[in-house]
């Protein structure tokens, strides 16, 4: 497999993503008005990452966390960041996004028309790149672009909002994702963001996932659950797959 020198230079930075089980709450559902406290108990409580959703009104009808706030988000934690940009023409703002602090910067390949030249920008910051595939975008459509990214983020609902129901047959794309990932030894991250319950989670465990994006079906659940208990079961679900 053809690997760029950036590709080679930062694999080490990037081994994070290889963990077996990675659990990314969505800080879109987190209280916004006690970020701060709510970032310290979800890294006491076992959060491997956090998720950023930049949204632009746009692409999806939503509009979420900007610059000013990711870069607060960098200051007040250890954890890794991963941006997810659900924004038209990210090469608009993927400099500042990456300038604000992203670990991991996850880009819809249907809003940009140059996404190998996207990911070489995300990839010479020292950042990983993602790409989000939505329900019904295929595998085809990014295969090409596989060999190039540490993460493929399968999208079990559609983009742009939270408290959505799952859309089941989106679980086939991670098995045909982990098959094609075998077949041609390639090594990125498969994770899952939308309606992550622990049945979605022991479920996409089983079809190959291991990064997990944790929002009011995971983790943020608003029935008094606890972070610690609510990420624990996400991670207890993955094990039992
Ligand atoms: C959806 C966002 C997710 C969202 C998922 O567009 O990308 O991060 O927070 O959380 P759920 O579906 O569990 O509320
Ligand atoms: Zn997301």
């Amino acid at each position: 497999m053809m690997q760029s020198s950036e590709m080679q230079a930062n694999g080490r930075r990037w081994r994070w993503l290889q963990n077996p089980c990675l659990v990314s709450p969505s800080l879109m559902c987190a209280d916004l008005l006690r970020l701060g406290e709510d970032i310290k108990a979800l890294e006491v409580a076992g959060a491997d990452a956090l998720h950023v959703d930049v949204m632009d009104g746009h692409y999806v009808d939503n509009l979420a966390l900007g610059y000013d706030l990711l870069k607060q988000v960098r200051d007040a934690t250890h954890l890794p960041i991963d941006v997810h940009l659900m924004v038209e023409h990210p090469e608009s703002c993927i400099e500042r996004v990456l300038a604000a602090g992203a670990d991991l910067c996850i880009i819809h390949s249907e809003t940009t028309r140059t996404p190998l030249r996207l990911l070489r920008t995300i990839h010479a910051t020292g950042a990983a790149a993602g790409i989000a595939i939505n329900p019904a975008t295929t595998v085809e459509s990014i295969e090409l672009l596989l060999p190039l990214v540490q993460m493929v983020l399968v999208m079990t609902v559609e983009p742009g909002f939270a408290g959505q129901r799952l859309v089941g047959f989106t679980l086939e794309k991670i098995e045909q994702l982990a098959a094609l990932r075998a077949s041609k030894s390639m090594q990125f991250t498969i994770g899952v963001d939308g309606a992550v319950s622990q049945e979605v989670v022991s479920n996409a465990a089983s079809c190959g996932a291991t990064f997990f994006v944790g929002g009011t079906s995971g983790v943020f659940l608003g029935d008094g659950t606890d972070f610690t208990t609510a990420i624990k079961g996400l991670k207890q679900a993955a094990k039992q797959r």
